[in-house]
This record gives structure tokens, C-alpha cells and sequence, in this order.
């Protein structure tokens, strides 16, 4: 049977200065508390009881896609009170996780190991040693080395603030003993709080074990309080994607320089330049190069492609062997086929080029489809939208835009047709013809110029 999920985020987040809830300030473009729900998804498909305290409409709005039990805690009055909340909820048989929403970078691996360590006793908690524990929950070990308590810095003694093996408030426990502890907390420490700690204290004296697990990494159980630390763990967060890049198989010219904000897949030997920043879902294949500054959302990369600087694309699919850029815009519902050029200053949107075409300067192509080997010329413009609705441009194979053309849509331009430079296309053009819409030149010789007379 799948643990029981409760993740405690009723806490203020004062030190965030914010009138967003803490767990709703991102990392990686991702609310903490998201990243919280998506991990945990990994180990239990229970629906998750999530307390909350402050925010709350701001929260169930942001997270109403999320399956979610939602559970008040009107007054902050410690994380066993919290928990207290939502124990009708809670089931007797099996395990409960106890999760926060502000400590985003745990691993999946690590809450197995504390799921396994919870099996025999049926209480396991996460703990960590850090070198300066200032702050803390101390664990407090017998001579046997098993956990016998909790005690909370504010309530400890000079010996036990020596510890530095701290609590992380992370534990799988039995939903049993939640429901026989909980209503028996009490407020009498330093903070006049019901502390969830003091669990462990009554688990020692009914002689039930406490397992302790570490915590690989003192990152997986670090919290947010303030957006310096929400800085650090982004950091964090991003220096991860990085190393898994690397390790894959693909460039970094400068790890640090570099961030992720979804889900990303790259193929070998695909070379990333610095400041890119990758967002939602990203497919990039092998031998892809990537310029600096890029910024790819929600997009597919062919193998072998190249991407200059500058580039902005999304939602948009690059054929294999083409080349984008520098400095070129590619909007939703845009597919290149293979070994399509676009060049700077070309924005192109929900448009098809098939293989071999180009656009190499300064266009808009929107609402069309272009054929195989078609060269649009520089300044070239699909005149899509007539101020109320959008219409399609039809660019057969192998014709040839020049420069300057604009294109009145609805139009269709047929197979190997060329358009002369300056054209403005309002009727569909055969196939094969040339097509030139401009006024002859014309050629006055003795022509002055206006000129002011000279002052004075
Ligand atoms: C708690 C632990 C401490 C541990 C530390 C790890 C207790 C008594 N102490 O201390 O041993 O080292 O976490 O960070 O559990 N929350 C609620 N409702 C409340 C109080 C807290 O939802 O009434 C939530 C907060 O939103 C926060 C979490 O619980 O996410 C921890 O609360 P916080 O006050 O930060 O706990 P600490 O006193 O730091
Ligand atoms: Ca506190």
C-alpha cells in the first residue's frame, strides 16, 4: 500500500517580505510546493493532505490542477498541532509521510530509504549532520547510538546545542501512532508550541524504535525562509540539470551560465553556449549547437542543427541540420523541415518551411506553408491579418521570393513561380511565371535638388 502524503505549508513565510505564500515562490519556474508534490508522486500515489495556513485562495488557485486534500490550520501553533489538523484524514493502517512545502530539492531516492526504515518499527526519521546547526531540532542519541529524542534549539541545553546531527521535521511514521500522539502534545517549552518532535519522545517511551536515516545531501532537506536561500537552492537546482547534461553527453561552455526551467533531453555531443536558458518541455538532438543567449520553450531541436545567438524559439519544431540565427524569433505551431535556413531578424509564426528552404533576412512569415527550396528574399512580409481575421499564405516548391515582397493572404504562389523584387502579391501566382508588380524606373537628367537660400 502507497504511504499517506501530509505536507505541512501553513507557516507565514514572513522573512520572503511577499504577499505570494511562501511554497508558491518558484524554483526553476516551479512552485517549491510543485516541486515537492511532483517528487513525492514518485513514491506514493496517495493523494496528498496538504495544510495551509496563509494564502489560502492564492494557493488553490495556483494549485488547482493539482489532486489535493486541503486542510486548514487557522493558527500557526506548531507542526504538531499541524499535523493534529488533518487527522481524521489520516489513516490508521500503514504510513504516513510527513513532507514540507518549503523544502523543495528532496530526492525521491532518499524518502524510499526513509519509507524502507519505517517498515520495521513504524516510525523513521530523516536526519542530517550540518556543521553549523544553529537553529535546529537536535537529535539526541543513548549510548546504544538510538535516537531517544527531539529537543528544540530554543529549548536545549549548551551540551545538546553541540549535537550537529539536526532534525529535518521529514518522517514516515505509522498512521496509528499519530492518531494515539498527537491529541497528547503539549505546549510546555520555550516557544509554547505542540511540537510534532516530541513523537519521538513518546515512541522511546512505549519502546517502539525510531530509525534514523541520513539525508544523502544537506540541499535535499534545506528550507526556504527568505529569497536569498531561494537563490541558493535555484542555484542549486540548476547546477543538478547541468552535471546530468554533462554526464549525458552534452557541452556546457559554462555550467553556471546556464539554466533550465522543465524538462529537458539532449542528445550527445550537442554543445550549449553560455546565458541559455531551456524552458518547459525541450528536445534537443545529438551534434546540436547552441548559441549564446538563446531562449527555447516548449520546442524540438533536430540532430545537427544550429542555433545561433539570440535566438528566441517556441513551441516550435527545427528539422534536422538547420540553421537559426542569429537573432531569429520562432513562434508557436512553426515546423522546419530539414536543412532550413532562418536568419536574422526573421520571425516566423505557425508557418510550415519544408527542406531546404530559406529565409535568411529581416521577414515575417506567418500563417503559411512553404514548400521544399523555396528562397524568401530579405523583407519579405506575409500580410496575414486584415484587422479582424488571419489568412494563409501558399508558397509551393522551389519558388523564389525577392526581396521586399509582401504577400496579401489569402494567396497562393504556384511551384517554381519567381516574384520580382518589391512585388506586392494579392492574386495566386502560376506556377512557373515571373511575377514583378513595381513602377518602371524612370530617368530625369538636370534634376536640381531644392535648396535653401543662404542666410545673411
Ligand atoms: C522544525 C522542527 C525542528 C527542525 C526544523 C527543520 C518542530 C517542533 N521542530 O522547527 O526540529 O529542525 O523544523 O527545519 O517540528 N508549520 C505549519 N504550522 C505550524 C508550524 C509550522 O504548517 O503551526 C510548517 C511551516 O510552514 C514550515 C514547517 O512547518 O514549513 C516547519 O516550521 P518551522 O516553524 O519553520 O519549524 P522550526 O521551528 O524551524
Ligand atoms: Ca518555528
Amino acid at each position: 500500500m502507497s504511504a499517506a502524503v501530509c505536507i505541512l505549508a501553513a507557516g507565514k513565510g514572513k522573512r520572503m517580505m511577499s504577499d505570494q505564500p511562501k511554497v508558491l515562490h518558484r524554483i526553476a519556474g516551479k512552485p517549491l510546493l510543485g516541486h515537492v508534490l511532483d517528487t513525492v508522486a514518485e513514491v506514493s500515489d496517495a493523494r496528498p493532505v496538504l495544510i495551509y495556513g496563509h494564502g489560502g485562495e492564492q494557493l488553490q488557485q495556483a494549485l488547482a490542477a493539482r489532486p489535493l486534500t486541503w486542510v486548514e490550520q487557522r493558527e500557526q501553533l506548531g507542526t504538531g498541532h499541524a499535523v493534529a489538523q488533518a487527522l481524521s484524514l489520516l489513516p490508521n493502517d500503514g504510513i504516513v509521510l510527513i513532507l514540507y512545502g518549503d523544502v523543495p530539492l528532496l530526492s525521491a531516492a532518499t524518502l524510499r530509504r526513509l519509507l524502507d526504515a519505517a517498515t520495521p518499527s513504524g516510525f523513521a526519521l530523516l536526519t542530517v549532520v550540518l556543521s553549523d546547526p544553529g537553529g535546529y531540532g537536535r537529535i539526541v542519541r543513548d549510548a546504544h547510538d538510538e535516537i531517544v529524542r527531539i529537543v528544540e534549539h530554543k529549548d536545549a541545553s549548551t551540551d545538546e546545542l553541540a549535537i550537529t546531527e539536526i532534525n529535518t521535521g521529514i518522517m514516515a511514521v505509522r498512521g496509528s501512532y499519530l492518531h494515539r500522539w498527537l491529541p497528547a502534545l503539549k505546549n510546555d517549552n520555550a516557544q509554547r508550541e505542540y511540537y510534532l518532535t516530541d513523537c519521538v519522545a513518546a515512541a522511546v517511551t512505549e519502546g517502539i524504535r525510531v530509525a534514523g536515516v541520513f539525508a544523502s545531501d544537506p540541499v535535499e532537506v534545506a528550507g526556504v525562509n527568505n529569497r536569498i536561500q531561494l537563490a541558493e537552492l535555484e542555484r542549486t537546482w540548476q547546477r543538478q540539470r547541468a552535471l546530468a547534461l554533462m554526464e549525458a553527453g552534452v557541452t556546457l561552455l559554462d555550467p553556471a551560465r546556464f539554466d533550465v526551467r522543465g524538462d529537458v533531453t539532449c542528445g550527445q555531443d550537442t554543445t550549449i553556449d553560455v546565458n541559455v536558458i531551456l524552458n518547459g518541455r525541450v528536445r534537443i538532438g545529438c551534434n546540436v549547437v547552441i548559441g549564446p543567449n538563446c531562449v527555447l520553450t516548449d520546442c524540438e531541436i533536430g540532430d545537427g542543427a544550429e542555433v545561433l545567438a539570440n535566438s528566441i524559439i517556441e513551441g516550435a519544431k527545427v528539422g534536422r541540420g538547420a540553421r537559426i540565427g542569429p537573432f531569429a524569433r520562432l513562434r508557436p505551431d512553426t515546423e522546419l523541415g530539414a536543412d532550413v535556413h532562418v536568419g536574422n531578424f526573421v520571425e516566423i509564426k505557425k508557418s510550415t518551411l519544408a527542406e531546404g528552404s530559406k529565409a535568411n533576412h529581416l521577414a515575417y512569415i506567418g500563417d503559411s506553408e512553404i514548400g521544399r527550396n523555396v528562397n524568401v528574399g530579405a523583407g519579405t512580409i506575409t500580410c496575414n491579418y486584415d484587422g479582424a481575421f488571419k489568412h494563409k499564405t501558399v508558397i509551393e516548391d522551389d519558388v523564389f521570393i525577392g526581396s521586399d515582397t509582401q504577400l496579401v493572404a489569402p494567396v497562393r504562389v504556384g511551384r517554381g513561380a519567381t516574384i520580382g523584387a518589391g512585388t506586392t502579391i494579392t492574386e495566386d501566382v502560376e506556377p512557373e511565371r515571373l511575377v514583378i508588380s513595381r513602377v518602371r524606373q524612370k530617368s530625369i537628367s538636370g534634376w536640381q535638388r531644392p535648396h535653401k537660400p543662404k542666410k545673411g
